[in-house]
């Protein structure tokens, strides 16, 4: 078993949940920290006993603070640029992952804290979180993306009043503008991720994988998504996901996917 120091790795019942584990910064993301959970997505990844992916925070407070502001506060430009580009490799691979990946946001997700989340392929908000983008306050700008998924996730107009306002928002707004999928009380929060995730595995493995490609082709520049999806489409009629998913709707039973 792989031994963190920054995060906290759990495998429970086909699940691996990630806990971004700092709160004393308020789970505030060093380069470390970063290079922790890409190492713990890629493991769970390879991992055929695991289905599916959970990052939260620790503690009551905060899903992440953002990037550790203590850290880059001498970098030089150089530096910046590589903290900026290994954090996109991390996030992207969290975007790109093969498997479910639910942020469950309970608290502060602000700066890289919010572009965490928004790397994950749905989020699940308590009502005490709160998300901004409040890098213009120190004289950045987001880092990981958060000027390109906010604006894919809410807009662009709302996108550059958060990202040039450094407005902090609640739950409910952010379920409101679609930052957010569902809002819970802090208690509920894993049940509700649980729930959806539960809905996930029942589902085809393959054609899920397929889904984030085709997802993703479609933010892609380099990708024609509409010619991604007839390629992903007509693969899926190879697998065996594919005899199971349409013999058991034919046979009246519920399918039951092998998972390879
Ligand atoms: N980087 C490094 N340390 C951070 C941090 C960050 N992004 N966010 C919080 N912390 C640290 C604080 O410095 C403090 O450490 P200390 O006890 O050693 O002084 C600890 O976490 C608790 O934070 P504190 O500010 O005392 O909590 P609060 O409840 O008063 O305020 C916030 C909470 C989130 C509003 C405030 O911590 C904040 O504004 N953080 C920075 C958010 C930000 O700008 N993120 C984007 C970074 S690019």
């Amino acid at each position: 078993m792989t031994s963190y120091k920054n995060i906290l790795s759990d495998n429970q019942e086909g699940i691996c949940t990630i806990t971004v584990n700092r709160p004393e910064k308020l789970n505030a993301l060093n380069h470390e920290t970063i290079q922790e959970i890409g190492r713990a997505v890629a493991a769970a990844v390879k991992d055929k006993g695991i289905d599916g992916i959970i990052i939260t925070g620790a503690g009551q407070k905060a899903f992440v603070a953002g990037a550790d502001i203590s850290e880059f506060s001498s970098y030089t430009v150089e530096e910046g640029k590589k903290l900026s580009s290994d954090g996109h490799k991390v996030f992207n691979s969290i975007e790109r992952c093969p498997k479910p990946v639910i942020a469950a946001v309970n608290g502060f997700a602000l700066g890289g804290g919010c572009e965490l989340a928004m790397s994950c392929h749905l989020r699940v908000a308590s009502d005490n979180a709160k998300f901004g983008q409040p890098e213009v306050k120190l004289g950045v700008i987001p880092g990981y993306a958060g000027t390109q998924r906010l604006v894919q996730l809410i807009g662009k107009g709302k996108a550059m009043e958060l990202l040039m306002t450094a407005d902090m928002i609640g739950a409910e707004e952010a379920h409101r503008l679609g930052l957010v999928n569902h809002v819970t009380t802090p208690d509920q929060l894993m049940n509700k991720v649980m729930e959806i995730m539960a809905k996930i595995r029942a589902q085809s493995p393959r054609a899920i994988e397929g889904i984030v490609n085709c997802v993703d082709a479609y933010f892609n520049k380099e990708k024609d998504g509409f010619a991604f999806e007839i390629e992903e489409f007509g693969n899926c009629f190879g697998t065996g996901d594919f005899t199971e998913g349409v013999s058991a709707f034919l046979e009246k039973r519920k399918a039951n996917f092998v998972r390879s």
